[in-house]
């Protein structure tokens, strides 16, 4: 090969791989399916019988309803991911140092639209985990300052403020809500009675991973920020599951990541930060080249895994094609379907708040009075070969039970037959 022809060569090959801006693509590869989404279909099984056969894989041997640890990619998001990962790995560095610059503000713009927020108050992270770190060890919290914890927040940003109380000798309070609260101003009063003049920062979980329950942020932000408190939110499982945006939350600081509903594959969270609220975190990771109010000086953690992060766009264009409203009703739908009926089963509780629809969607949980949790769990898996996961309430274990977009109520009601066999 000469060196025109080489050279020629070298041009096709990049000509023909371009790198981002979608290897899934809704508008020409499921043209079909766009704006079908809509309300009428929330209850029609075989419409979602004929989207599960086209865009998921999942296996047959059993029926996930643990889908709160991480979201099953969708069909061509995890294709668009197997091609990222030979793509970079064929391209390398020459990508890197070259293109995927671009790309990356690419992305960011993405998720600027998806999230509601600019783009420039986003970092992407490994994970949520980190993202509500670089918050809270960010955060000038000092001896004898005040922070206020649910005791059903996540146990990791728990460890990291009890961190903080060992280290820097803050205060932690926790506070309990009820399972099923009557109203919002309940749970207002819950975090009244704990605020005093030391308060600094109030740990709010958007929904929390052990019951589903929805706490109301906005109105506990626009209570307690007007006084100087901090309202920092732990949106893991809300995010891309219910529809809002994070500025509607009206809070300065807001963690999540894009594993779980997102449909991204493992590994990618999302910092948000208010855009003049970035020059008072103090960064996690030693950065000294990039200016106050960058989010990115708050992001020095090294390399990211690129090919998770270059199917970002991907994930967002099959949310964007089913719509986040339609996914939030669907839900919804399938976990009133479930607990309706659970919560009429003697022995049964169930440990969500299922009837006001504000106050929990996908997620949902139970127990069965006189057995063991794990004797649920295992019981529902080796006799009805539905798997669930057990979860470790304040002062009693619950089942949780997390339906996906690719579940069905005839799956539904094997659960409930496993129900009502175990507790009878
Ligand atoms: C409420 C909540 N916050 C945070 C996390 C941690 O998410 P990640 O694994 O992305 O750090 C989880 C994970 O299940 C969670 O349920």
């Amino acid at each position: 090969m000469n060196r025109r022809e080489l050279i020629k060569g070298l041009g096709m090959a990049s000509a023909s791989l371009p790198f981002l801006a979608m290897n899934f693509r809704p508008e020409s590869t499921f043209k079909e399916w766009i704006g079908t989404f809509t309300d009428d279909k929330v209850k029609d099984e075989a419409y979602w019988k004929k989207f599960k056969k086209e865009f998921y894989d999942v296996s047959k041997d059993f029926i996930n309803l643990e889908n709160g640890f991480f979201g099953v990619q969708s069909v061509p998001v995890y294709k668009a991911y197997l091609k990222n990962i030979e793509r970079l790995n064929m391209n390398s560095s020459k990508y890197l140092r070259t293109e995927y610059g671009n790309d990356l503000k690419e992305i960011m713009q993405q998720l600027g639209e998806f999230s509601g927020v600019s783009s420039e108050e986003l970092l992407i992270t490994r994970n949520a985990t980190e993202a509500m770190n670089i918050i809270i060890n960010g955060l000038d919290l000092n001896e004898g300052d005040e922070v206020i914890l649910h005791k059903q927040d996540y146990y990791s940003m728990i460890e990291a403020f009890e961190m903080l109380e060992r280290q820097k000798g803050i205060k932690i309070k926790v506070i309990k809500v009820p399972l099923v609260p009557q109203n919002d101003e309940e749970i207002l009063s819950k975090y009244e009675a704990a605020v005093t003049p030391k308060t600094k920062c109030i740990l709010v979980t958007h929904m929390i991973h052990l019951t589903g329950q929805i706490m109301p942020v906005k109105k506990i932000a626009d209570k307690f920020k007007p006084r100087g408190i901090d309202v920092i939110v732990d949106a893991a499982h809300s995010f891309a599951q219910v529809d809002y945006s994070l500025s509607d939350l009206n809070c300065d600081f807001v963690g999540v990541n894009l594993h779980k509903w997102f449909g991204n594959p493992l590994g990618a969270g999302l910092l948000y930060v208010k855009r003049d609220r970035i020059k008072d975190l103090k960064p996690m990771f030693g950065d000294s080249s990039k200016e106050e109010g960058d989010i990115r000086r708050l992001g020095h953690f090294g390399t990211l895994s690129v090919p998770i992060v270059m199917t970002i766009p991907d994930a967002k264009a099959f949310n964007d094609m089913v719509t986040i409203p339609l996914k939030e009703k669907r839900l919804r739908y399938l976990q009133n379907y479930w607990t309706k009926e659970a919560t009429g089963i003697p022995k049964v509780t169930v440990t969500t708040p299922t009837s006001d629809p504000a106050r929990s969607c996908a997620i949902a949980s139970f127990a069965i009075e006189g057995m063991k949790t794990e004797d649920v769990i295992s019981g529902l898996l080796e006799r009805h070969k539905v798997f669930t996961v057990i979860r470790h309430l304040e002062d009693q274990d619950v089942v949780r039970v997390t339906p996906n977009l690719y579940n069905n109520t005839a799956e539904m009601d094997v659960l409930l037959e496993g129900i009502k066999d175990l507790a009878s």
